[in-house]
């Protein structure tokens, strides 16, 4: 565990660079899958209410008898939630299916631009409640681009600690990661493998053969190189111990930029842009 840097957030609070995503994990299947990675050392678990697993998640952290305290654990706001007694209730859900009187970070999971008359801001004030009264450690946002995180800096006090936002090398998202980066706003990474289509490309099998790690180490060492936090889910125990073994090399400028140069910009998304997902 001692092995896992830590990101300084612009609350004070510290997150580890490298979790372990849920997305898509059954939720029968979830307290296994999470019970794996916590037994390999990941100490920092990413889910979501739309995922439907956090209930497993808080059931594995149990079942180890691994303290509360020693575990990072994210949720999201689900997109039908985003009115402000919704948001309240949502969350109640959440700490009562991890089994816990808090969560390290929540996050506002998509922005939602065409709902609600637009209006993500008075969902990110009663997130900010959760903050103020302590069972939100830190609070974030999930696809958000600029010109709504612009927003928030406009009419809000508090600015977002994380942006989660899809990130890999097919898909750079440059604009939202230059802004974050300017405005202290840590970057999470997801889909960090590009949902496992980027480790089956020539140029990061080339680089991974140089570097005499797997194409999936040498995506993810490139994130954390970055300074992105990521997540990458697997259900399959050798990858959760492959992926979890990024500390112990480093790589070159050379492979950075290589792997950077494979970036298609929107083309390269593998999910939806969020100036258009209007999902409830
Ligand atoms: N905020 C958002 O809107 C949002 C959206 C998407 C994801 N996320 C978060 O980000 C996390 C990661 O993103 P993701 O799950 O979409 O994609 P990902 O981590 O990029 O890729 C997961 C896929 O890659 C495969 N894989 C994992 N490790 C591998 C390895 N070492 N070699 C080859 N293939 C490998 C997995 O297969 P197996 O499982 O079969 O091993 C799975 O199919 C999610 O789980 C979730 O927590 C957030």
């Amino acid at each position: 565990m001692s092995q896992i840097p830590a990101i300084t957030l612009n609350d004070g609070v510290s997150i580890p660079q490298l979790g372990f995503g849920t997305y898509k994990i059954d939720p029968a299947q979830t307290a296994d899958a999470v019970r794996t990675a916590l037994e390999v050392g990941y100490r920092h678990i990413d889910t979501a209410q739309m995922y439907k697993n956090e209930r497993g998640v808080g059931r594995a952290i149990r079942e180890l008898g691994i303290d509360r305290a020693d575990v990072y654990v994210t949720s999201k706001l689900d997109n039908g939630f985003h009115k402000p007694d919704d948001a309240r209730r949502a969350f109640d859900d959440t700490l009562e299916a991890i089994g816990s009187d808090y969560v390290d970070l929540f996050l506002i999971h998509w922005p939602l631009p065409m709902h609600y008359g637009g209006d993500f801001v008075s969902t990110w004030r009663t997130l900010e409640e959760f903050k103020r009264d302590g069972r939100a450690r830190s609070i974030g946002v999930s696809n958000f681009q600029v010109a709504h995180l612009e927003r928030l800096a406009r009419e809000t006090d508090t600015t977002p600690t994380v942006n989660q936002v899809e990130l890999h090398p097919y898909f750079g998202n440059d604009e939202v990661r230059a802004y974050c980066r300017e405005h202290g706003i840590a970057i999470e990474a997801w889909a960090p493998l590009a949902r496992g289509a980027v480790v089956a490309d020539p140029e990061v099998a080339h680089i991974a053969r140089a570097a005499g790690r797997s194409p999936a180490q040498v995506v993810l060492r490139w994130h954390i190189q970055r300074g992105h936090v990521v997540f990458p889910k697997s259900v399959t125990p050798r990858r959760i111990e492959e992926n979890f073994a990024l500390f112990d090399f480093a790589l070159g400028d050379a492979h950075i930029e290589a792997l950077s140069a494979l970036n298609k910009g929107e083309a390269g998304r593998t999910g939806p842009n969020p100036d258009r997902f209007d999902n409830l």
